[in-house]
């Protein structure tokens, strides 16, 4: 036990009890440099350069897709597509036109909990929630664009948005003709679908949280294609960026108003969510790929959806691949496979597994390619700040005061050696300290907002001794000075994946040092935890590298979020001041239209999140996209994250393998429905 104040005098006591506040003002570092890891190489695009709309003289499709067409089974490709498709750009591709054909097979760890996403189910991850739905706006493809053409998204099923004068509406014009993978019309009855019923419902918790679009925000259907946002006050080209990934994604009306209890009485809100569980496919989607067979914990099967809205220039309808896998798996097993060569692709994002995958993926003779980004994966400890939510007794209140003292907090900080921690996970250069906030590979990262508390065991004991956290019994667990309960608290972690199991283990152990015990909680999913708000401390990843994505997921903008500061059942919480400023510095960084305006309010999340140590950071590290050799037009720059995952931001509808080197499809000739 070391530097553990057993019999703490009380002279000692008072001196630093006394110097309290100060003390962990004092006590900031500045975060090591880093050297960046990154291989990415690419030529910046314009918008304008990537894709466009427009009606081409003539449309192709695969040739069993014309023999259904021949044989009446399937509209004319024309009919299919809007009049104006979405079309991508030649220049834009590495590899050229593709060829049609042949199989993309992904690996998963997570498993599809149903395909109602509006109501918040998930996919299982991996991609796959990505293949299946299409968002009013994209920001994947954005890592390619110009920085100066950077803010705001890239159009997707809204071709184009306007803007009042004051900036106070926007509306949004739908692509015309774009139809579900079963041919019904997608239309504005699909947009106020999942924004009143989904998004605005309280009792449905979409991936959208209500607040979302910001306070207040109100939507006006204007006709089939055209709808408006009202907001309280005026908004920024940012705002439009809510509408990508997960947030913005509508679902089939047509299949899901029917379910929902504002239109059938015999309906709960239970009963809604689960209304598209796993195996009810194939289920009407707007991605290019279309779930088709499921078989529990070993594979989804995904076939090309015909009514596909995107195409290329030379008219050929999208995607080029005709079946796309997800083999139900583990989330480092996607790497060992992808290293193999049994499966395409893996975002290498478990820092265990990163030598031997480079040395393997430097073998002339390797299936696969490798390229390294920036660091944009960290991993933190998230403290329960709630003074209600899953507290069970006085000992868990009384953590959850001390979890709301910044000089506890910092004092934890203070005892985590990263340096071993990012050794024990991988040997090497790979990872670097974490203290929270925006990764270093964020374009918004500011090294001069970052407060960093590093590696002080003394600090950290002076500072737990002068919050009166002693050892009493001598048992070398300090005791908590108002029950008197030895300092035990519970650390909520995925079991799934070993670069978490390896850090709980180093922190369970420093902490252990400074006469912290801490009690890990294994768990394989930690969602259905996090969610309940019954935890008081969880380990897991960190990936918020863009402001606007996945938002709510990390700073308090809306009642639902983040997991770790729940509002209890009468809607309470006590935001502390610069959790305010955190959520306002979001809203601050949509409404602005000036980049510096912009960038001053993501310094003021990082300096807030740091200083106050609102999350314990432990590491940060680069992740390295793999994919297969065979895979014709994945940019050797795309990164694995950035704006989005690297399944969006490598634009698999526009992937493709020559003939030669085309998989075997499991379900041959074969379309959904
Ligand atoms: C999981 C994986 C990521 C990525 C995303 C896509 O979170 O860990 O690498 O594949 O799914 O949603």
């Amino acid at each position: 036990m070391k530097s553990l104040s057993k019999n703490v005098s009380l002279a000692v006591l008072s001196a630093s009890l006394l110097a309290g506040g100060t003390a962990a003002a004092n006590s900031a570092d500045i975060l090591p440099e880093e050297k960046s890891l990154s291989n990415l190489e690419y030529e910046p695009l314009g918008k304008d350069e990537l894709q466009t709309y427009k009606a081409l003289n003539s449309y192709s499709e695969p040739g069993f897709i014309a023999e259904m067409v021949a044989a009446g089974l399937l509209p004319p490709v024309e009919e299919r597509l809007p009049s104006e498709p979405l079309v991508f750009l030649e220049g834009a591709m590495v590899d050229g036109i593709g060829e049609y054909g042949g199989v993309f097979r992904h690996v998963i760890g997570g498993r599809p909990e149903g395909w109602n996403w509006m109501a918040g189910q998930h996919q299982g991850w991996g991609g796959i929630n990505m293949a299946a739905q299409e968002c009013l706006v994209r920001v994947g493809p954005l890592w390619q664009i110009k920085s100066e053409d950077q803010t705001g998204p890239l159009p997707n099923l809204a071709k184009s948005w306007e803007w009042n004068d004051n900036r106070t509406e926007l509306t949004l014009n739908l692509v015309e003709g774009i139809k579900w993978s079963d041919g019904d019309p997608f239309d504005t009855e699909d947009v106020q679908f999942w924004w009143e019923d989904n998004v605005q419902d309280p009792d449905v918790s979409a991936w959208m949280s209500m607040d979302g679009m910001g306070e207040g925000t109100t939507m006006e259907v204007l006709d089939s294609y055209n709808f408006k946002f009202v907001f309280s006050k005026p908004q920024g080209p940012a705002r439009v960026e809510s509408l990508a990934y997960i947030q913005g994604c509508p679902g089939p009306s047509h299949v899901l108003k029917d379910k929902h209890p504002r239109y059938n009485s015999d309906a709960t809100y239970e009963s809604y969510r689960q209304s598209q569980p796993a195996d009810m496919v194939p289920t009407p989607v707007l991605g290019a790929w279309v779930p088709v067979e499921l078989r529990p914990d070993e594979l989804v099967i995904m076939r090309r959806n015909p009514y596909y809205f995107k195409v290329d220039e030379a008219g050929n309808q999208l995607p080029y691949m005709n079946e796309m896998h997800f083999k139900l798996s583990t989330w480092s097993d996607r790497t060992t496979q992808a290293v193999a060569g049994t499966g395409d692709f893996s975002n290498m994002e478990n820092p265990g597994n990163y030598v031997e995958a480079l040395k393997q993926s430097q073998d002339p003779n390797s299936p696969v390619k490798a390229n390294f980004g920036v660091r944009v994966l960290s991993w933190e400890v998230q403290l329960n700040f709630s003074e209600s939510v899953g507290i069970e007794d006085d000992i868990d209140r009384e953590l959850r005061s001390l979890f709301r003292n910044k000089d506890f907090r910092v004092a934890l900080s203070h005892a985590l050696d990263r340096e071993t921690i990012g050794q024990s996970i991988a040997r090497g250069p790979f990872s670097h300290p974490f203290p929270g906030g925006f990764s270093i590979g964020s374009p918004y990262y500011d090294a001069g907002s970052t407060v960093y508390y590093g590696y002080d065991p003394d600090k950290t004991s002076s500072m737990l001794d002068a919050l009166g956290l002693i050892d009493t019994d001598g048992n070398g667990i300090r005791n908590l000075p108002e029950t008197g309960a030895d300092a035990e608290i519970d650390l909520v972690y995925d079991t799934t994946e070993p670069t978490d199991k390896k850090q709980v283990d180093a922190i369970v152990a420093m902490w252990g040092e400074v006469g912290i015990n801490i009690l890990p909680r294994a768990v394989d999913e930690i969602e259905p935890v996090a969610d309940s708000g019954n935890f008081n401390m969880i380990e897991r990843r960190h990936h918020w590298i863009i402001p606007t994505r996945q938002t709510c997921d990390y700073v308090p903008i809306s009642a639902n979020c983040p997991d770790w500061h729940p509002v209890d059942g009468d809607g309470n919480r006590d935001l502390f001041d610069w959790e305010q400023e955190m959520a306002n510095a979001v809203n601050a960084f949509q409404e602005t239209w000036e980049p510096a305006q912009a960038q001053a309010a993501v310094n003021a999340i990082q300096k807030n999140w740091t200083e106050n140590v609102y999350t314990i950071g432990t590491v940060q590290a680069p992740a390295a996209l793999l994919i297969n050799k065979r895979i014709k037009n994945a940019h050797p720059g795309t990164p694995v994250f950035m704006f989005n995952w690297a399944e969006d931001n490598v634009i698999r509808e526009r992937l493709w393998v020559a003939g030669e080197d085309q998989l075997e499809e499991l379900l041959p000739g074969t379309i959904p429905n």
